[in-house]
């Protein structure tokens, strides 16, 4: 396991030494790799460095309110972009078409606020698996494979380049940062786009991040998961009152893995996936059932796309 004190300095010192005096801008998501990437910057660079936080209107609910609270005292500067992200992916339908569009928005966005602060340096939290799987082609992983191609920046840091996620977890543990942060479940770049299969709206985004809501609030505390979540998988029939509806099929996922390219589902008890799947039903109205997804990857993936 990783020497969390030798690797802070020596990634401080390799941060200090690649910003000399310029400014450095990165996207802060408040996963835990960028917010440990975020606390490493600070206290190598101070306040010449510019976190970004880009409200995609794809995130989960409460998640841009808690994020501003958190990393508030870095200077975190809060872009909203929801319409813009909602309307680039109006009848988009396609998967690796969606992930484009996104990644594509947010190098738009990026772009704009880099010119805007001058950096030129970005500062990326990118980790081991994530070079993997873009290297090897699995998927177009927006947070790695396009920025810096796109992006007249002088260098790119990326500090947890050779590090898992429980490394960086134990970084973030040792630099102080929140439990909540530490602990916190990886979260797909693109957000809840992945989590609906098909068309994303701004009704079905609605649906989907309150079925997140209600499975995190089940599941997460219990059964310490490495990721649960809820998407929508399509329509299918079911009964409200004396009417036969069509309302959405809502899967539920949870996983345990090391680092995302393997995962096994957990055995959730009975009585709480009943009471999952009577809150989804009942509090979202549009839903007309609840499955629950018993794949391991491979052969599925873990996000639906
Ligand atoms: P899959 O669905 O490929 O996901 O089994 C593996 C892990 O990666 C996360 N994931 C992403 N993370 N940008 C990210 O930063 C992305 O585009 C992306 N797509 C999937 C997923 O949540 C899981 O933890």
């Amino acid at each position: 396991m990783i020497d969390a004190e030798k690797f802070i300095i020596k990634a401080v010192d390799e941060i200090r030494r690649e910003a000399g005096d310029r400014r450095v801008v990165m996207a802060l998501s408040g996963g835990v790799d960028s917010s440990v990437c975020a606390a490493l910057a600070a206290s190598a660079i101070g306040d010449r460095l510019d976190p970004i936080y880009v409200n995609t209107g794809l995130m989960r609910k409460g998640e841009t309110e808690r994020i501003s609270e958190i990393f508030g005292h870095l200077n975190l500067h809060v872009v909203d972009a929801r319409e813009e992200f909602l309307s680039a992916l109006k009848g988009i339908q396609d998967p690796e078409k969606k992930r484009k569009v996104i990644g594509e928005r947010f190098i738009r966005v990026f772009e704009r606020e880099a010119k805007r602060t001058k950096a030129r340096i970005l500062l990326q939290g990118t980790i081991y698996p994530d070079r993997i799987e873009s290297e090897g082609g699995i998927k177009s992983h927006h947070n790695v494979g396009g920025m810096p191609l796109h992006m007249e920046f002088e260098k790119v840091i990326e500090p947890l380049r050779d590090l898992y996620k429980d490394e960086v977890r134990v970084l973030a543990g040792a630099l102080d940062l929140p439990l909540e942060i530490q602990h916190r479940m990886p979260f797909p770049g693109p957000g809840l786009a992945v989590r609906v299969v098909g068309e994303v709206t701004p009704e079905n985004i609605e649906v989907v991040r309150q079925a997140n809501w209600i499975v995190e609030s089940e599941l997460v505390e219990q059964f310490d998961p490495w990721q649960c979540f809820a998407a929508l998988l399509g329509l299918g029939t079911g009964v409200k009152g004396d009417n036969r509806v069509h309302g959405w099929v809502v899967g539920v996922r949870a996983v345990n893995s090391r680092d995302g390219m393997t995962a096994d589902p957990i055995h959730i008890p009975w009585e709480v996936m009943d009471r999952i799947a009577s809150r989804v039903t009942s509090e979202i109205p549009s839903v007309a059932r609840v499955v629950y997804d018993i794949t391991p990857k491979p052969p599925a993936t873990i996000e639906y796309e």
